[in-house]
């Protein structure tokens, strides 16, 4: 498969981060190849307590730390309480007589240090072999050991330890001294062709993988991969926070070793760095640097169909973990797709092999916040949504935008916090805000959630939107679902709500002109009519109103939020939908003023003039349509588009040149809502259509 993961920036973000474990000020923080974070290092007041003593030793190229002032080197030290030592190996080997020709049992002792249960396994080779580990945990000890004999090595298996040649064996916690000894049965004399040697080893258990040459070509190995847990010796967390040496620093906490008695430091959920030095956990903020840092784009290439664009991270590893490419009408997310071992996808860039080596890394740590982040995915409608994500085509350039998936901390930023300055609108479905990106204005709807049906309406709302693509329609941007409420993320429409322009008016220099309005109108009832005859599904609004239609700089209308919004089958007639208050006030003053030819009185006197009545009219007439009881007495949405789209041409030719007029009839339709009071608009015959049709009184209502 030509999948391919390409990533903007994210490399360069994670070459200029920070680097993990530091020394102390003034302090020298590597040995040769291996950095010593504090609290470990070489000279006075360079290390925590002596416990932390590490000698380089510079007669080595490059030079060698060691533990303490002792023999054990050190490979690597590791700020989460692990150092990576090596151990000498045990081993009994003979001539091809049965002779003896070296025998090395080693052993190791701490003080102060354990030998890591969770990373090491004792391991035996050989086919004429025993061999034991003798563990010693506060004086107390224990012995536990394995036995091997092979005659051929016709049935060893290579890549695991079968217990045929090999044989491992977990080690306890809490040990802090190891002996291990090996010995054979026959000095080898039946397997020597092919197993001179009898080994064993405590050996860091990732960093081993049996192969039948290890029967002889451990001879030359002497020394291999240990893991040894440390930690600030020997009180609790409890107790040490109340002491003047409590040692972790701003940002931290505190955790309780259980492999020996002592506590660790590490950085708070959103920090990272050195818990051990002041200052040395610092803030996670990669969208500072920029969008390129802030943003990954997962390309899959013209013959697969999607594209999803993932913005921010707290290290790009949540997010990945987040983060998805739908491919083949399916969602996956890139953990998935990392674990089915798609190396494909995997091996493209240097970049990818970066990012996966800063996925393990941050894996290990970051387990439980992404656990939570994981529940509030699924809590939020992940898993539906990835069930009903559409396919989509791709254009002629190769791939289309999909959708973001936001961070949690990148949308925090872009809001500055849910700043109360950056509230756009409140309402029942929840709070917009204003979010700024380096590159572009988005608009950030907080949902309120509270239950299940609301998390359904969520994902309805980007469900639909995400299958709609139409310039009289508010663009679905992405989402969030990280945080316990989710995200939306639009475009940003920079001209308010259509209600603020007739309601608010003292606001705006100039009130919309007649000819916006009537395009307004007609673009609602065009879009509405393009909803609900779109291909497969309908669409119906549900919740059309002044409020949830938004203007461009243009006036150009865009219907949003469609969280009440249902998709039905085009086969399906039987609808329910939500009855509306204000729209049934509206309807019942609407007719009324009809009937008792009233329709002017409701409109400003200065507004009349014979032109213009004829318009009102004609507008008034379809109106009173739509609000025909019956189903199949309305008009389908379509018929008014078509009607009204007829009334602008007519206005545009015989109103051309009247100024004086256009002027006044500007506000008719506008105060006709105005005079019923009832946040009604320009739309409102739309809206009436809309709503009214949904009411379901005739089985045969399809949505007109
Ligand atoms: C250690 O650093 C030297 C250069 O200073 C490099 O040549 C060598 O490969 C490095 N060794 C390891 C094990 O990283
Ligand atoms: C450094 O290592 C060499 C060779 O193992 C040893 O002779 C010497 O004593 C060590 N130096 C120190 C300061 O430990
Ligand atoms: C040392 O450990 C850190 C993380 O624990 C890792 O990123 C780094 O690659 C390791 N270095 C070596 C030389 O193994
Ligand atoms: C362990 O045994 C040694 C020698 O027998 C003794 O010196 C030491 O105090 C003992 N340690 C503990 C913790 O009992
Ligand atoms: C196991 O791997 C070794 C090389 O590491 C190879 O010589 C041997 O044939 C392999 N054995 C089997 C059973 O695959
Ligand atoms: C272990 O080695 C075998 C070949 O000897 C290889 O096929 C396998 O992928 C290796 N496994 C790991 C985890 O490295
Ligand atoms: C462990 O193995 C060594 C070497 O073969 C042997 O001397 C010792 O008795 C064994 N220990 C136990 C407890 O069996
Ligand atoms: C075991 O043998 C394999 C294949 O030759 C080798 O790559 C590996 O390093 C050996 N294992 C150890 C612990 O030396
Ligand atoms: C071990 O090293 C010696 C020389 O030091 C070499 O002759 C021999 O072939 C090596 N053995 C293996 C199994 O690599
Ligand atoms: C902690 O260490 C002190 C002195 O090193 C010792 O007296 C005390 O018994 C130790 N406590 C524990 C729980 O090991
Ligand atoms: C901490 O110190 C205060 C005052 O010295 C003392 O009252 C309190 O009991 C101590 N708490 C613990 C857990 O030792």
């Amino acid at each position: 498969m030509l999948l391919q993961i390409t990533l903007f920036g994210a490399v360069v973000a994670a070459m200029t981060k920070p680097t993990w474990g530091q020394a102390k000020l003034d302090c020298q923080d590597k040995c040769g190849n291996v950095s010593i974070p504090y609290p470990f290092g070489m000279t006075d007041n360079c290390y925590y307590n002596e416990d932390f003593l590490i000698t380089c030793n510079e007669t080595f190229n490059p030079p060698k730390p060691f533990l303490g002032d002792g023999n054990i080197p050190i490979t690597n030290i590791s700020i989460n309480g692990q150092l990576h030592v090596m151990h000498y190996v045990a081993e009994d080997c003979y001539d091809q007589f049965g002779r003896r020709e070296h025998l090395n049992n080693p052993w190791i002792s701490f003080d102060k240090l354990r030998v890591s249960s969770t990373e090491n396994k004792f391991t035996a080779i050989g086919c004429d072999t025993y061999a034991n580990i003798t563990g010693y945990k506060d004086n107390k000890s224990y012995v536990s050991g394995c036995m091997l004999t092979c005659s051929s090595m016709d049935y060893i298996s290579n890549g695991s330890c079968s217990g045929i040649g090999c044989c491992q064996i977990s080690i306890p916690e809490g040990l802090n001294s190891i002996e291990v000894a090996v010995n054979s049965y026959k000095n080898h004399k039946e397997v020597w062709n092919f197993n001179p040697c009898s080994y064993a080893f405590v050996m860091e258990e990732d960093k081993f993988n049996f192969s039948s040459a290890n029967l002889s070509n451990l001879r030359n190995v002497t020394e291999l991969p240990m893991v040894i847990d440390w930690a600030i010796w020997n009180v609790t967390c409890e107790v040490a926070k109340n002491s003047s040496e409590y040692a972790c620093m701003k940002n931290s906490m505190c955790y309780n070793v259980h492999n020996g008695a002592g506590y660790g430091c590490r950085c708070l959920e959103g920090y990272r760095g050195n818990a051990y030095l002041p200052d040395g956990c610092q803030d996670i903020d990669e969208c500072e640097e920029g969008l390129n840092q802030c943003t990954m784009i997962c390309t899959i290439p013209r013959d697969i169909t999607h594209v999803l664009v993932l913005r921010g991270t707290t290290g790009m590893v949540e997010n990945m973990v987040m983060a998805a490419c739908v491919i083949d009408h399916r969602f996956r997310t890139l953990r998935e797709i990392m674990n089915q071992g798609m190396r494909e996808v995997i091996t493209v860039t240097i970049s990818v092999l970066l990012l996966g080596g800063s996925w393990l890394y941050w894996g290990f740590r970051q387990r439980k916040i992404i656990k939570l982040r994981e529940k509030f995915f699924e809590q939020n409608g992940g898993i539906m949504l990835q069930q009903n994500l559409p396919k989509f085509d791709t254009d002629p350039n190769g791939t289309i935008k999909l959708f973001e998936i936001f961070t949690e901390e990148c949308l925090k930023k872009a809001t500055n916090d849910y700043h109360e300055s950056r509230i756009l609108g409140q309402g029942g479905h929840g709070t917009v805000y204003k979010g700024i990106f380096p590159d572009e204005v988005v608009a950030i709807k907080k949902s309120k959630i509270g239950d299940k049906s609301e998390i359904e309406q969520f994902i309805n709302e980007v469900i639909i939107l995400s299958q709609i693509n139409h310039t009289n329609i508010v663009k679905l941007r992405g989402c969030c679902l990280e945080t316990q409420v989710p995200l939306l993320v639009y475009e940003f429409v920079n001209n308010g709500t259509l209600y603020d322009h007739l309601h608010t008016r003292s606001h705006h220099s100039s009130p919309i002109t007649w000819e916006n309005r009537l395009r307004i109108a007609t673009e609602t009832a065009e879009v509405l009519s393009y909803l609900h005859s779109s291909a497969n599904t309908h669409i119906i609004h549900r919740d059309i109103k002044s409020n949830n239609i938004l203007l461009d700089d243009k006036y150009t209308a865009k219907v949003s939020d469609f969280g009440a919004s249902r998709l039905f089958p085009t086969d399906q007639t039987q609808l329910t939908t939500l009855a509306r208050k204000k729209e049934r006030n509206l309807a019942a003053f609407f007719v009324s003023s009809m009937k008792e030819d009233r329709l002017f009185d409701i409109v400003h006197e200065h507004v009349m003039n014979e032109e213009k009545a004829e318009q009102l009219k004609e507008v008034a007439i379809l109106a009173k349509r739509c609000l025909e009881v019956k189903g199949d007495e309305r008009p389908t949405m379509k018929e008014v588009a078509i009607k009204l789209e007829g009334l602008r041409m007519m206005e545009k030719h015989s109103w051309a040149n009247d100024n004086r007029n256009s002027k006044h009839t500007q506000d008719l339709i506008g105060d006709l809502s105005d005079a019923c009071g009832d946040g009604a608009s320009s739309s409102s015959i739309s809206a009436a259509c809309d709503s009214m049709t949904n009411h379901a009184i005739s089985p045969l209502d399809d949505g007109r």
